[in-house]
Order: structure tokens, then C-alpha cells, then sequence
């Protein structure tokens, strides 16, 4: 309880005058819990994650003090169960919500009234885990490591993150936890990280289950050195600082290193003027929290099929809502929530009830296959609300098969059959495979795991109180044989894009035989209810010298879209980039600019997106930041596969 801390607090101030500093997991919600944060990911909208992790921060600031997040593994492998507390498999998205989320958790001031300290996490790697297994060992190319797993954490960094948690894998057989290379030479040296880098849960004693250390106290000293400051679980340092010092195998630089930086956090908290939480004042869910979480909802969710415009379905015919999830309200929070406050999400079925009244509004507690055999109810439209439990998400729950459960299909099946329009809402931490659903779907609604407006979100969207405008943050592949499959892939010495966008097996030269190597649906995808046209990228000039980008100049790029539908909505206009010459091979496409805007039907709007040094320029084989001189082939769309492009040149 909040008075037990301030007594372990009073102690700590009583004894040495340096207060505690409280942290804990708060991932996606403190009292009111948004969407997991993928799902954040997936509204590409930095002032709603920020809105997000304030009222998380806001909730949480009377009861710690310091939050395990916002975690920025980027991952390519959906069967990681870790996966859906992460931004997806892009950096430059990623980047952009690190920002969000630690100006959010942060704010300009951690000492400031409603703001505590976040933690990057986890550092580095760990969402490479081979096989997709949880804790796994990962093999990472220093390549791989600048140029995609780096970039988010550096977004961190320089936006003042306050800790940063090392990662419980190794990197090529060496665990990160005692790595001097990467926590002190890249973390703090090379990227100027200068708060504090916390364990991971019992890392240091994995250190010694690793093998690499002989013992507990071998294992303090190696992770001290390589800059581990601060302990988590384990009591290592304490119990072996003092004898490590006097056999002088940890010097007290190293020491006065570490607890410099934990004292400059302890500081930047204002700890030290304001040690204890105020007992009288407990932060409140406030109504306007809800409305937060619920817009944040309606933006993450992806509209993945809509034949015939079947949605927006009308109010004023009844529904039938089925499926596993249709009544659920743990789930829906998805994993990582603060127990005391699991109780008061909103289903699919009181969501619906409330947007188009109770007797609308047919569902049964009975089996739904049993209830959609007998049929005892007249609506046209079957609502299934299918998916995963929280479960079978987070840590240590990774899955083999992360296909939509076959008993799930033939509910959406024996509807058809029965001449039902069918709708899928799927619930879901992570991507699922979606391929044996999709021909008996009449829409797909993806709703990850939208959190406490669960069910209310989703009727709005079904119901046209909104319009949906969430894009991917991740791939969903076709089948799980094509797991790792990722936009931002490079070219394959025959064919280009031969993993992802070009189907092969209708050219002739399949890369499976038995599956396409396309995607089911590629990052950045999601459909609307209106329609957006695109117009050709216009540029200023079709080449820059790298003098110019030097000197900071850029190329301005732009592009009408119209809403050419029957909606307002929002369009994320998404801005890629291929570097086609160059020393190393680069990815086919990169996404380095995005804009997310309001259009009313009829409505034209310029895009302006501007690329430069930053956008143009990689990690060479020197691990140098460089632009090299050559062709560039420039695409502005609705997703990765847009085909919408133009070609600029960067010259010597
Ligand atoms: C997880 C971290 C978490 C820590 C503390 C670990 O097992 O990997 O993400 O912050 O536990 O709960």
C-alpha cells in the first residue's frame, strides 16, 4: 500500500537522507487500460500515444514513481509473444513512438506533478529471438544492429528516457546483460545515453546460469563493469560490491559512475525535496481517461476486408453477436494490465447493446457454432468476435501457431453457409494468420487488444460512428512457413522483392511452392470506408548534392490525396524510400515519412514531406552514418506495396 512505501521511504530518508525510487510495470494503463501498445503502434498518431502514456503516468504518479516501459524491441516474428508490448517491426514507426510514449510518460519535467521516469527496454535485441521463443538466443550483424534495432532507442535517448533496461538475451553468444560493448562502448559512449541502465528481471544471476560467469559474484563483477548500474531481484552487488572493490576487480569509478547516474534520476524526480506520495490524494480514473482510451481504440483498429462495403452496418437491423470473445472483458485488456483495476471493460456485446439498442442485439452464452446451427434469430448479420486470450500473449507466451483457431473458422463458416453476412472482430495481441477465415468474411475488423473501451470502440466503428484509419505496424503473413516475413527486407540476388509485394508463383518461379511469397496483408495496410486517390509525387528537384543535405537542405516531396468516397476520414499517407546503389545492400523499402490527416469527402489535400541527411543515409560497413551518391526511388501510398513512386538522385 501507498502508506507502506512511504514507510520503507521514511527509513531510507531516516537512515542515509537519499530516497527510494518506486518503479513498477505500467505498460498500457495505470487505472484506465488503453490498447496494448502495439495497438497504439497501429494509430501511427504521436499525440494519441502520447495522451495515452500521460494518463497512464498521471494514474500511476501516486503510487510509484518510475514505469518499466515503453519496451522498443522492434520484431519480426509474430510468434513472439512479446511482440504486442512492442511499436512492430519498423524503426522509423518505432522512433516515433518512442517519442510519443516518453514525452507522455515524462513530460518536459519528470518532477513536474503527474509525470514519472520511463525505461527504454530492452536493450538490445531481445524481439530477435531465434524461432520466435521467448528469452532465446538471437544472432545479430553489427549491420542489423545500427540500422534497425538501434533506432528506436536512440529516438529514446534523445528525448531525455530516463533508464534503459538491458536485455536478457545474448548477441552472437555474448549475454547484453554483461556486455561492456554494448551497454558502456554503444549505449552510453557511442549514443550519449546518461541516466541509468537497470537489469532485467534476475539478469545478473542468468549471467552465471548463462555459463559465462563462475559464480554469483564473478557475474556482479562482470555485469558492474560492463555498466549494468543498477541491480534488479538478484542482490548481487550488494552482497559482493565491497569485496569486489578490495580484490580490485571493480574500481570505485565504476561505482561512483553508477550511482552517479542513479542519483541525477533520484534528483531529476525531485525525490530528494518530495520522498513520500501523498496518502489523502488518490488519482482517480477521470472520465476524460475513458474517452482517451477510447479514441485511442477506435484509431488502432484495422478494417482488413470489407466486400461489397458491407460496413458500416445499419442501426436499425438486428445482429447476432457469436464467438469466444463476444461476452469477454479480461482478455480484451490484453496482457501486462495492473490487476486492481481488470474489472471494468466494456464487451463486444455491451458495446453493441448501447450503440443500437438491447434488442437489436441477439447473442447467446450456448456454443456459437450450436447457436448459429439452431438459428434462433432472424438477423442477417452474424458478428463473430473471435481471437486470442491475453494468455496467449506477453512474456514467455510464444505460440507455434499463430493461425486463427480452426473451431474459429467454422463459426465464421457455418454462418456463410447458412447465407448469413458474416463480420469477424479479432481480438489479438499479435498478427494472426488470417488465410483460412478470409473466404468466409464478408469484413474483417482487427481490434487487437483495445483495453477498458473495448466493446465500445468496435461499435462504433461497425455502426459508422467512426470511420476506421489504423494501419499495420506489423505484417501479417499467409502462412506460418513464411515466418520471419517483413517489408523492409532487402533484394535477393534474382528477383527483387521476391519475399514480399511480387507474387512469383504466377510468374513462374515461385519461392514456396506451395504458398505465395506476398503477404496476406503488408505493413502499413488498412482499409477506410471512403477512398483515397492518390496523385503523382511531384518533387521541387529530382537531385540534391550531398553538400546540400550537409548542409541540412532536403528534398521536399508532395502529393495530393482526395477523399473520393462517401466519408470524412483520416488517410495515413506513407512515404518510402529505396537507396538502389549502393555499398550494402539496402531494404526495398523503408519507410521514412508518414502523415496522418483529417480529409472530408471530395476534399483534396497536399501531402509535404520533406527527406533528408536522416532519411537518406545508413550505417556503412565502417558502422559511419553515410548518404551515398546514386539513385533513389522514392514511393508516397497507402501502404508498402504502393506503387507510386518517382526516382531523385543524390549527387557526389
Ligand atoms: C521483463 C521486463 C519487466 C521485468 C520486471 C521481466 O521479466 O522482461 O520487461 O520489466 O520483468 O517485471
Amino acid at each position: 500500500s501507498i502508506s507502506d512505501l512511504n514507510i520503507l521511504q521514511k527509513a531510507a530518508m531516516d537512515s542515509l537522507g537519499i530516497p527510494l525510487i518506486y518503479g513498477k510495470d505500467v505498460i498500457h494503463g495505470f487505472k484506465t487500460t488503453m490498447p496494448v501498445p502495439l495497438a497504439q503502434a497501429a494509430t501511427w498518431d504521436y499525440d494519441i500515444i502520447k495522451k495515452c502514456c500521460s494518463v497512464m503516468a498521471q494514474e500511476a504518479s501516486n503510487t510509484i514513481h518510475w514505469t518499466f516501459a515503453p519496451m522498443m524491441d522492434i520484431c519480426h516474428d509474430p510468434r513472439w509473444g512479446r511482440i504486442v508490448e512492442g511499436p512492430g517491426e519498423d524503426p522509423y514507426l518505432g522512433a516515433m513512438y518512442a517519442r510519443a510514449s516518453i514525452s507522455g510518460i515524462q513530460g518536459e519535467d519528470m518532477s513536474q506533478p503527474g509525470k514519472i521516469a520511463a525505461c527504454a527496454k530492452h536493450f538490445i535485441g531481445y524481439g530477435n529471438a531465434e524461432g520466435g521463443r521467448d528469452y532465446n538466443r538471437t544472432e545479430i550483424s553489427d549491420y542489423l544492429l545500427y540500422n534497425l534495432y538501434l533506432p528506436t532507442f536512440r529516438a529514446a535517448i534523445e528525448c531525455n528516457v530516463a533508464t534503459v533496461m538491458s536485455s536478457f538475451n545474448d548477441i552472437n553468444s555474448e549475454p547484453v546483460a554483461c556486455s561492456r560493448h554494448y551497454l558502456r562502448e554503444i549505449l552510453k559512449e557511442k549514443e550519449g545515453f546518461e541516466g541509468f541502465v537497470i537489469a532485467d528481471w534476475g539478469s545478473i544471476d542468468r549471467v552465471r546460469k548463462f555459463g559465462v560467469a563462475e559464480d554469483n559474484k564473478h557475474a556482479a563483477e562482470l555485469c558492474m563493469n560492463a555498466g549494468l548500474d543498477m541491480d534488479m531481484v538478484t542482490d548481487y552487488y550488494n552482497l559482493y560490491g565491497e569485496k569486489l572493490v578490495a580484490e580490485g576487480k571493480l574500481s570505485m569509478d565504476t561505482i561512483d559512475d553508477a550511482v552517479r547516474r542513479i542519483l541525477k534520476i533520484k534528483k531529476d524526480l525531485s525525490l530528494f525535496e518530495k520522498p513520500y506520495f501523498n496518502e489523502e490524494v488518490q488519482n482517480a480514473a477521470r472520465p476524460e481517461s475513458r474517452e482517451i482510451a477510447l479514441n485511442a481504440a477506435v484509431n488502432s483498429i484495422i478494417l482488413l476486408e470489407n466486400k461489397n462495403n458491407i460496413l458500416p452496418l445499419s442501426k436499425d437491423e438486428p445482429v447476432a453477436v457469436v464467438g469466444p470473445m463476444a461476452n469477454e472483458k479480461r482478455s480484451v485488456l490484453g496482457t501486462w494490465i495492473v490487476r486492481e483495476h481488470a474489472d471494468d471493460a466494456v464487451s463486444l456485446v455491451e458495446g453493441i447493446e448501447k450503440c443500437i439498442g438491447k434488442d437489436s442485439v441477439f447473442s447467446s452464452t450456448i456454443p456459437a457454432l450450436d447457436y448459429i446451427y439452431q438459428l434462433e434469430h432472424n438477423a442477417d448479420v452474424v458478428i463473430a468476435a473471435l481471437g486470442e486470450g491475453n494468455y496467449s500473449e506477453g512474456e514467455c507466451s510464444c505460440l507455434t501457431n499463430v493461425a486463427i483457431p480452426d473451431y474459429q473458422v467454422d463459426i465464421c463458416k457455418e454462418a456463410w453457409h447458412k447465407g448469413k453476412h458474416v463480420v469477424a472482430v479479432i481480438f489479438s495481441g499479435r498478427p494472426m494468420i488470417l488465410t483460412e477465415l478470409v473466404p468466409y468474411c464478408d469484413a474483417i475488423l482487427y481490434a487487437w487488444h483495445p483495453g477498458i473501451e473495448s466493446g465500445e470502440a468496435v461499435a462504433k466503428l461497425l455502426f459508422g460512428d467512426a470511420v476506421p484509419s489504423g494501419k499495420l505496424p506489423v505484417t501479417f503473413p499467409r502462412a506460418q512457413g513464411q515466418i520471419p516475413l517483413y517489408y523492409n527486407t532487402t533484394n535477393a540476388c534474382t528477383y527483387a522483392h521476391e519475399y514480399y509485394g511480387v507474387d512469383l508463383a504466377q510468374s513462374g518461379m515461385p519461392n514456396y511452392w506451395d504458398c505465395p511469397g506476398s503477404p496476406l496483408y503488408p505493413f502499413g495496410y488498412g482499409m477506410s470506408y471512403t477512398t483515397f486517390e492518390y496523385g503523382d509525387i511531384n518533387i521541387e528537384n529530382d537531385s540534391i548534392s550531398l553538400s546540400e543535405l550537409d548542409e541540412g537542405k532536403k528534398l521536399k516531396i508532395s502529393v495530393d490525396v482526395t477523399n473520393t468516397g462517401e466519408y470524412d476520414a483520416s488517410e495515413i499517407v506513407q512515404c518510402y524510400v529505396c537507396d538502389l546503389k549502393s555499398s550494402l545492400l539496402r531494404p526495398v523499402r523503408e519507410l521514412k515519412g508518414f502523415e496522418k490527416r483529417y480529409i472530408k469527402k471530395g476534399e483534396t489535400v497536399s501531402i509535404i514531406l520533406e527527406l533528408g541527411m536522416k532519411e537518406l543515409g545508413f550505417y556503412n560497413k565502417d558502422l559511419k552514418f553515410t548518404v551515398e551518391p546514386g539513385e533513389f526511388m522514392i514511393y508516397v501510398g497507402k501502404d508498402s506495396l504502393t506503387t507510386n513512386k518517382v526516382s531523385v538522385y543524390v549527387k557526389k
